[in-house]
């Protein structure tokens, strides 16, 4: 049996009196593409905000190739390979596009944002810089302020800048939340074409149409608790999955 890439076992984390995850659990193998779905608050960005250690779980591990992360600052999760791209993209404004680049490439690197400015401007760093911007199609914008850029090109920006770290898993929040039709299905081929170029991949997507599209597998949560996790067609059609979303909708729709 292959030893799982990424492994989360048992992970609960409270916030206060609320329960964001109950004892979630499961693992990832290498390569794999998978979807992370669930209606509103079912605790996905929680568990890959455990998963990267801005969040400390009150039980349970996170186990990264076969080594314990669980207790690891975020730093040094990034040095082993984890990257997470937010849902909320919070580039620095004060320098290029190019240079944000460079300046998360370097502060995964060294762990000191000062030494990472330090690194800005240097020709090797600004060169891998500039691939990672072409890789995910805003070569153009390079020189461009982050203020500038349309939404789309900003959540390229937020793919290219936890590439520089050259990540084993990237964790991706909502990255086509906001973006038009076209620019969702251009990013979601830049990450399928990532991902079959060796980069294990989570998404949350709650576009459940794009998800099927893209993702091979999903683990689904609602309420902080794992509801289902296996292949996409078969889990999209499971009863307690369709509750979750149609009990939802009516939730929201009454409120
Ligand atoms: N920092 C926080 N402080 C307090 N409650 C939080 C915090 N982050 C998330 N929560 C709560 O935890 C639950 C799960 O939230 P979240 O992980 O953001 O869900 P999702 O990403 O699936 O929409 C929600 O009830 C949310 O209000
Ligand atoms: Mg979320």
């Amino acid at each position: 049996m292959t030893t799982p890439l990424l492994q989360v076992d048992a992970v609960t984390v409270h916030f206060g009196g609320i329960t964001a995850l109950e004892r979630v659990g499961f693992s990832l193998v290498a390569g794999e593409l998978l979807g992370l779905i669930g209606p509103n608050g079912a605790g996905k960005t929680t568990l890959l905000r455990a998963i990267i250690g801005v969040v400390a779980p009150d039980e349970g591990r996170v186990h990264l190739a076969g080594r314990d992360i669980t207790t690891l600052s975020t730093d040094a999760r990034a040095r082993l390979g984890l990257a997470l791209t937010h849902q909320i993209v919070r580039p620095f404004r004060s320098m290029s596009v190019i240079d944000n680049v460079v300046l998360a490439a370097g502060h995964a690197k060294t762990g000191s944002l000062l030494k990472a400015v330090a690194a800005v401007g240097r020709v090797a760093e600004e060169r891998r810089a500039g691939e990672l911007l072409a890789l995910v199609g805003i070569a153009d914008f390079a020189q461009a302020n982050p203020a500038a850029l349309p939404l789309g090109a900003l959540k390229r920006l937020e793919v290219a800048r936890a590439l520089a770290i050259d990540p084993k898993v990237l964790l991706l929040d909502e990255p086509l939340a906001g973006l038009n039709s076209v620019e969702a299905e251009r990013l979601a081929e830049t990450l399928v074409r990532l991902n079959a170029g060796g980069i294990t991949m989570i998404l949350i997507e709650h576009n459940l149409a794009k998800v099927a599209e893209v993702c091979a597998r999903l683990v689904v949560l609602d309420n902080g608790r794992k509801i289902a996790d296996g292949a996409t067609r078969e889990t999209l059609a499971d009863p307690a999955v369709v509750a979750a979303y149609i009990g939802k909708e009516a939730a929201d729709a009454r409120t």
